[in-house]
């Protein structure tokens, strides 16, 4: 007999077999997994042939829709001639000619990329790159990270550790190095007439104290440019990082920009470190690099970081970090795929408008008393959830109003995955006008079923 093929017939084999990521198992028992058969464009398609508007990019990795065939043409064509070699002692041409393009675009002085296969990856890099120098400088007592509270840069033990999020990290504390939190500039806390500039500028102060007082023992700060993605979409301005950038050189301390969430355009510019007009000292990058079809990362760095690592073998000054599927040639050709299709469309100005349709869609939110703050930033648009608009009381966690969102949104065919109390929109730039209303609406009921008692 055909096994049987309907979405709960697969969702039972999974469940037998499979542990999902970042998922408490037992919900599935009311709410099982929903198998995808297809995509096309910013929709998904079970089983049974119920579509989904993928509202967040699975996860933030897809930028030109699924099954996206330019991108299909260009990983198939690469399957003809090369699926993967190690990149050490060989190279190829699909990670070559990425190197260059990255190099070309991201902010001035990055000269050297060093791939790795995901977001989390990529971040041990930085982290390891950056203690790695001041070892190979004779500085060994640099050894530690000052990170953002509320930030998030991955489950690996040294992202978890620069990370600040207490649901993911809490547990693991006996297992992670210590970090040095200080404030987020999270504008959400800003005070009633206080610009974003304003109170992320005040923010500051903060920083320049622990650097102040740490920065001997400190090897670099590590952030997320200008919104904290898995922190609910909390947003800053861009004159924090300018601020940084500069007490970083002040210092002697590095700065890595984690834009594994927010690179590729999902700020309104190619990179958010773009609109503070700085280039950090490691450039983190994931997700959007494929256009959401391969894993795989890159860290760019500067000339003068490289040279500390270039000497004669026996110095062992190498940076002998390794992952067996660095710089995959399929992953690789998508990325470039990728970035030729930002060029060839002009994605970064034709963005503007479906950032104006996300505004316009998003503005409906601004006065529901359930919706604490709307807030936007370039191609992510996020509603606070709240108890009490005005004295802006969250919803406990327990009451998990982000779930039922999720639930009636996905019932009418929009794939929302709210964080904790905030409902976000990070779709596809494929989208149209008409997805954005639609997905807009779907949400709007959602958020009242959400709030009802
Ligand atoms: C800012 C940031 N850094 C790092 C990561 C980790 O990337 P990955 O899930 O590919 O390990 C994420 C994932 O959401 C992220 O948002």
């Amino acid at each position: 007999m055909e096994p049987a093929t309907g979405n709960a017939a697969i969702a039972e084999r999974d469940l037998a077999v499979l542990w999902h990521p970042c998922t408490q198992m037992k919900d599935h028992e009311s709410l099982p997994p929903i198998p995808i058969r297809r995509g096309a464009g910013v929709w998904l398609e079970d089983f049974e042939g119920r579509r989904y508007l993928d509202a967040i990019s699975s996860w933030w990795v897809n930028l030109f829709g699924h099954a996206n065939p330019r991108i299909n043409a260009a990983v198939r064509d690469q399957l003809a001639e090369l699926e993967h070699v190690m990149l050490a002692g060989f190279t190829h041409l699909p990670a070559l000619e990425l190197a260059e393009r990255l190099v070309r675009i991201t902010p001035p002085a990055l000269t050297r990329c060093f791939f790795a296969d995901n977001g989390s990856s990529a971040v041990e890099v930085a982290l390891k790159m950056s203690f790695h120098y001041w070892c190979n400088l004779g500085r060994n007592n640099k050894n530690k990270f000052v990170n953002l509270t509320n930030s998030y840069h991955g489950e690996t033990l040294g992202a978890l550790s620069v990370g600040d999020i207490p649901l993911y990290k809490k547990t693991y504390h006996p297992l992670l190095m210590q970090s040095i939190p200080v404030p987020s500039p999270d504008c959400f806390w800003r005070e009633p007439g206080q610009s974003w500039a304003e109170h992320s500028t005040r923010l500051f102060s903060a920083m320049r104290e622990t650097l102040e007082r740490y920065h001997e023992e400190v090897c670099a700060v590590i952030v997320e440019p200008l919104v904290q993605c898995a922190g609910s979409m909390r947003m800053y301005d861009p004159a924090y990082l300018a601020l940084l950038r500069t007490a970083c050189d002040e210092y002697g301390v590095h700065l890595i920009a984690d834009e594994i969430a927010v690179g590729f355009g999902r700020t309104g510019t190619m990179f958010a470190c773009e609109q503070a007009g700085i280039s950090p000292d490691f450039l983190c990058l994931s997700k959007g690099l494929t256009g959401g079809y391969l894993p795989l990362s890159a860290v760019l760095t500067r000339e003068e970081v490289y040279q500390a690592f270039y000497a004669d073998y026996h110095h062992l000054t190498a940076f002998l970090h390794s992952h067996s599927y660095t710089g995959n040639p399929l992953a690789c050709r998508a990325a470039l795929a990728t970035l030729d299709i930002f060029e060839q469309d002009r994605v970064i100005e034709r963005n503007i408008g479906l950032t104006e349709a996300l505004a316009a869609a998003g503005a409906r939110f601004a006065d529901h008393p359930h919706v604490a703050e709307v807030r936007q930033c370039g191609m992510i648009l996020a509603i606070e959830m709240a108890r009490d608009r005005h004295t802006r009381e969250p919803y406990p966690w327990q009451e998990r109003r982000g779930l039922r969102v999720y639930r009636h949104a996905l019932e009418h065919g929009v794939l929302l995955r709210p964080l904790g109390n905030v409902i976000y929109f990070m779709p596809p730039y494929v989208i149209t006008t008409d997805e954005i209303e639609l997905m807009a609406q779907v949400a709007w009921d959602s958020l009242a079923t959400a709030t009802m008692d």
